[in-house]
């Protein structure tokens, strides 16, 4: 039996079978780089599903961890600690004046939303929500996803989500009762398909939520730290939001998440309406700083650019090419292929040329790669990818 085949065996017997999981067993990562405990090396232009934005042990956040760990691995929230309010302030920096809640995970990122929103709203509970929206799989982010297969045999959801087709402001405009507090929208859908809002529908959310006195949530958890070249997706548009939802890049590999929410907004959550344990721990917090120097001194916001502009140039000559090719979509280092075919054996296929791909809904192949990856490493993935679809068309 190989090393492969006994520990999936292992999870088997052990492991809550509650992931659709290819037979890889990865045990190191370095940049754009895993390798298998068989020794064989991939390329990985999904790393973490985002969670390793910078790719695979950045060495800054390895230092943080190292570093950090050595002083006090945690500190809880009845004290404070200098980089839970370095990390607050940095995020506020690149975002706008607020407050920062940290948490754990993305899902954790949305409930503290839906709380904050739901109080300040003095009564008022609905949140209007998108169809193929993903905000993860807790109670609350379940409710508030909208794709009914994620949500089947958990129901009764929690109530007050209320959901409309994505890029229709109309349809936000006939959702809203007296009872709406706020309108959650991912700028670009992830999970969803790789679908980019347009900027008419982000600014006439932004004026339906001045207008009717609503919070407009970014949940940025798979497009937030740099991912589409701009810190926040929002901000390739005029629109600013009210919170701002983050989670995976935002710690570099490690578990944590964030809300970002306007001042006034913010002071509606006071001393025990909302807690979590690990919320900023100052491991979570080190990684985070470690992130933001990475960020802006590696000047990957530019890489991003430049990186994603040769990518989709290239895709689009292969859609010209390949039949199977329907739509190129995405911005920056967030890429969505839309086939015409089912997407999963291409995924098969790219990995036995050891190359680590994603696809979602089916026939979206979806490329998240790291930040730091080079041009060659991405250019010898999009070969690769190339070569396989191109396969696929005769
Ligand atoms: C946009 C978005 N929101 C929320 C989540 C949930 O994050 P987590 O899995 O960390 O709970 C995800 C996860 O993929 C996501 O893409």
């Amino acid at each position: 039996m190989t090393m492969t085949q006994e520990v999936i065996k292992q999870y088997d017997r052990y492991v809550m079978n509650t992931y659709v999981r290819s037979p890889l067993v990865l045990t190191k990562g370095k940049g754009s780089r895993v390798w298998d405990v068989e020794g064989r090396e991939y390329l990985d232009l999904f790393p973490g599903w985002g969670v390793s934005g910078l790719g695979h042990n950045h060495p800054w956040v390895t230092r943080a961890l190292r570093g950090q760990s050595r002083r006090i691995i945690h500190v809880p929230n009845n004290y404070y600690h200098p980089l839970q309010a370095r990390a607050a302030k940095k995020l506020t920096g690149v975002s706008f004046d607020g407050k920062v809640f940290f948490c754990n995970s993305g899902a954790e990122a949305v409930e503290t939303a839906v709380k904050l929103a739901r109080r300040w709203g003095e009564g008022r509970y609905e949140i209007i929500v998108m169809e193929q929206s993903f905000h993860g799989r807790t109670m609350a982010a379940l409710s508030a996803t909208g794709q009914p297969k994620y949500q089947e045999g958990f129901e009764p959801l929690l109530a007050g989500f209320v959901r409309v087709p994505f890029n229709e402001l109309d349809a936000v405009l006939r959702a809203i009762t007296p009872k709406t507090c706020a309108v959650l929208v991912e700028p670009i859908q992830g999970e969803g398909g790789v679908r980019v809002a347009s900027d008419e529908f982000l600014a006439g959310l932004r004026r339906l939520c001045d207008e009717r006195k609503l919070l407009l949530i970014a949940d940025e958890v798979q497009t937030g730290m740099g991912r589409t070249g701009t810190w926040f997706a929002y901000q390739h548009s005029t629109v600013e939001p009210d919170l701002l939802l983050l989670a995976k890049t935002l710690g570099g590999g490690f578990p944590i998440g964030a809300v970002v929410a306007r001042r006034a907004i913010a002071d509606v959550l006071v001393p025990g309406t909302h807690a979590t344990t690990y919320g900023g721990s100052p491991l979570g917090c080190a990684c985070i700083l470690a992130v933001f120097e990475a960020v802006e001194k590696q000047k990957l916001l530019e890489r991003v650019n430049a990186l994603g502009r040769y990518a989709f140039k290239r895709l689009a000559a292969l859609k010209e090419r390949a039949p199977v090719v329907r739509e190129v979509r995405g911005r920056g280092l967030m890429v969505g292929i839309e086939l015409t075919i089912d997407g999963r054996p291409v995924v098969d296929a790219c990995r036995a040329k050891r190359l680590l791909i994603n696809c979602t809904q089916d026939r979206v192949l979806r490329l998240l790669p790291a930040m730091t990856i080079t041009k060659a490493q991405l250019s010898r993935a999009l070969s690769i990818l190339e070569d396989v679809l191109m396969g696929l068309s005769h």
